[in-house]
């Protein structure tokens, strides 16, 4: 079977594209082979797996030179799932590459309506990309939501009008993403006070992800 290709995408920076893309990929590795792709020159996800002692659950990989979606997976194939960390740009060929190439687009937005406008353009972008790449999907993931507190009004209004669906399982801020990323290993690996952001990456993965 083809590889499952996810890619983590958000022009906008801090999002939580690459928190996202390293604890879904620890979590789909539990299930089947995962590979991660680091499209980002700044290259976090190579830093996160290189940092602290403990070795991270999967592998993730740069991409050297030009490339394109059907190389991306003859590459990989021996892979079921791919997941894409895009870097914080529309305007680069890495970022249509990767919406071309994608089976399912997980957009990670902060919890507030101005986050939500600054990533209509990319919404633009799939709409375009779906002339050849038809079947993509695409969501929102609310990253950062405060703990113990609903979304905001003005964000579900805001979320009403954007094209894009939204996930319902969400990720909270949580001290336990920051300190697995300091400790170059994910939510899975970390002692009790990764639980809750476990049970949220599960539910991320359970709603969006074909097994
Ligand atoms: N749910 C969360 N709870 C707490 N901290 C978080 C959460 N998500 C992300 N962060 C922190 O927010 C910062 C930005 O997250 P991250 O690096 O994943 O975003 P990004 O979209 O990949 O950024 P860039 O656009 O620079 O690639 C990091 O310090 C990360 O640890
Ligand atoms: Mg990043």
């Amino acid at each position: 079977m083809a590889p499952y290709i996810i890619a983590i995408i958000n022009q906008k920076g801090g999002a939580g594209k690459t928190t996202l893309a390293m604890n879904l990929a620890a979590g789909l590795t539990l299930r089947a082979k995962t590979i991660v792709i680091d499209l980002d020159p700044q290259g976090s996800s190579l830093q996160w797996a290189a940092m602290g002692t403990n070795a991270f659950s999967t592998p993730v990989e740069a991409v050297s030179g030009d490339w394109n979606a059907y190389g991306l997976r003859l590459k990989y194939k021996i892979y079921q799932y791919i997941v894409l960390d895009c870097p914080p740009s529309l305007d680069s060929h890495t970022s249509a590459q990767a919406l071309l190439a994608c089976d399912i687009a997980l957009i990670p937005v902060l919890p507030s309506p101005i986050d939500l406008w600054a990533s209509i353009k990319l919404s633009q972008e799939i709409e375009k990309t779906k002339k050849d790449n038809p079947d993509i999907h695409s969501y929102l993931v609310i990253n950062q939501l405060e703990p113990n507190s609903a979304l905001s009004n003005a964000m579900n209004e805001a979320l009403k009008e954007f094209d894009i669906p939204v996930l319902q399982a969400m990720i909270r801020r949580r001290a336990a993403y920051r300190s697995a990323a300091l400790e170059g290993i994910s939510v899975y690996q970390m002692k009790g006070n990764g639980k809750r952001a476990v049970e949220e990456i599960e539910a991320i993965i359970n709603e969006a992800i074909p097994l």
